[in-house]
């Protein structure tokens, strides 16, 4: 299959090039590196020894993207890029629906003009909201608090409406629970810039000494050790997914959500004590406020994945550790370190 990824050079996009090339598929990157580095894209090359199309260029240029996607003449879209920091968000609103929304309805235009009616879209578990039940199912109602959210939520909805008004249409829209972990070779990872927002990153740039110690949002949850729960899924379980759903919208019409998630909550104390453990470090942390906007729980229920995508997840919390401890030992810099 000819695949076009765009953002294919971020965190989840690295792993997915990966999957992707190594399923045999046909890969053109589209990508304006504005949170990641070309040297990401080297690395997937060496490492699956495939060679692949790219073209820097940006969401907001539908004249770049029509060109590119005219010229490759994808059979379907992987799209991640994006701009992905809530507090961010809540800035700069219009930098996220204007990258995130306008950007999305520019590469639908885009596939209209070079006839390609399969996407493979980057959703994420905060279109629930905070929840009203768990496990979270596909079902449960959407709602978002903040811009980020909204625009994700936006762009599923225009999902849902292409589907409707074009039958030949198909979307798979894949919510993401807490992505973490790195390649097992340890040449590709998550790597952020400036002060992480998110847990496990912190905590590795805590355990090889680049900060000083972990703030832990609120231990005064209704939890069962009062820290906040996430359902933390390995990048290669989730990349592995977009290789499934790919399949599946060369055999399927219209707009489908699927949960890619393991199903099972993890407490940030247990991450902390778990990530300990995989790299015999010591992780110092201190107790902090609750983070705005955060919530006690979140997981999924992954059942729908598993029967109709074929895929679930595979790596515990052991294999989360171990392989982003690589990733951040063997690179305390991230891409940018002088090997
Ligand atoms: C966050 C985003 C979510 C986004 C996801 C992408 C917020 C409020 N939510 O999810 O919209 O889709 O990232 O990966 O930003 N924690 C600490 N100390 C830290 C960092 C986090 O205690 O330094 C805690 C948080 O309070 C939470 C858990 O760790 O209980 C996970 O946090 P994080 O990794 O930021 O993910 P989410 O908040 O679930």
């Amino acid at each position: 299959m000819r695949v076009l990824i765009t953002g294919g050079a971020g965190y989840i996009g690295t792993h997915t090039m990966l999957e992707v090339l190594g399923a045999g598929h046909e890969v053109c990157v589209i990508d304006n590196f504005c949170n990641s580095v070309p040297e990401a894209l080297e690395r997937v090359k060496a490492l699956s020894n495939r060679s692949f199309a790219f073209h820097k260029a940006d969401m907001r240029d539908r004249e770049a993207l029509t060109h590119h996607l005219q010229d490759f003449k994808p059979d379907a879209v992987i799209h991640f890029a994006g701009l992905k920091a809530v507090g961010e968000s809540v800035e700069m609103p219009l930098e996220y629906y204007e990258n995130n929304v306008q950007g999305t309805i520019n590469l639908l235009q885009a596939m209209k003009a070079a006839d390609c009616t399969s996407i493979v879209f980057s959703s994420s578990a905060t279109v629930y909201g905070n929840p009203d039940f768990l496990p979270i199912t596909e079902d449960h109602p959407l709602r978002s608090t903040n811009p980020y959210g909204r625009s994700k939520l936006h762009i599923e909805e225009m999902l849902r409406d292409l589907a409707t008004a074009n039958p030949d249409f198909t979307a798979a829209i894949l919510r993401y629970f807490n992505p973490v972990g790195a390649h097992e070779s340890g040449r590709t990872g998550e790597d952020p810039n400036g002060i992480p927002n998110n847990l496990m990153p912190m905590i590795a740039q805590v355990a090889v000494g680049r900060r000083e110690q972990v703030r832990v949002f609120g231990n005064d949850y209704d939890t069962p050790d009062g820290t906040g729960v996430r359902d933390y899924i390995h990048v290669v379980d989730l990349a592995k997914a977009h290789v499934a759903a790919l399949d599946w919208t060369q055999s399927h019409q219209g707009a489908r959500a699927f949960n890619l998630g393991v199903g099972q909550g993890v407490s940030v104390m247990e991450m902390i004590d778990a990530f300990a453990k995989a790299s015999g470090r010591d992780i110092p942390f201190r107790n902090d406020p609750r983070r705005e906007g955060d919530i006690a729980q979140c997981y999924a229920d992954p059942s729908r994945a598993e029967a109709e995508l074929g895929w679930k997840a595979a790596i515990d919390l052991t294999g989360m550790c171990e392989t982003c401890w690589r990733w951040q030992s063997e690179n305390p810099l991230g891409y940018n370190a002088k090997p």
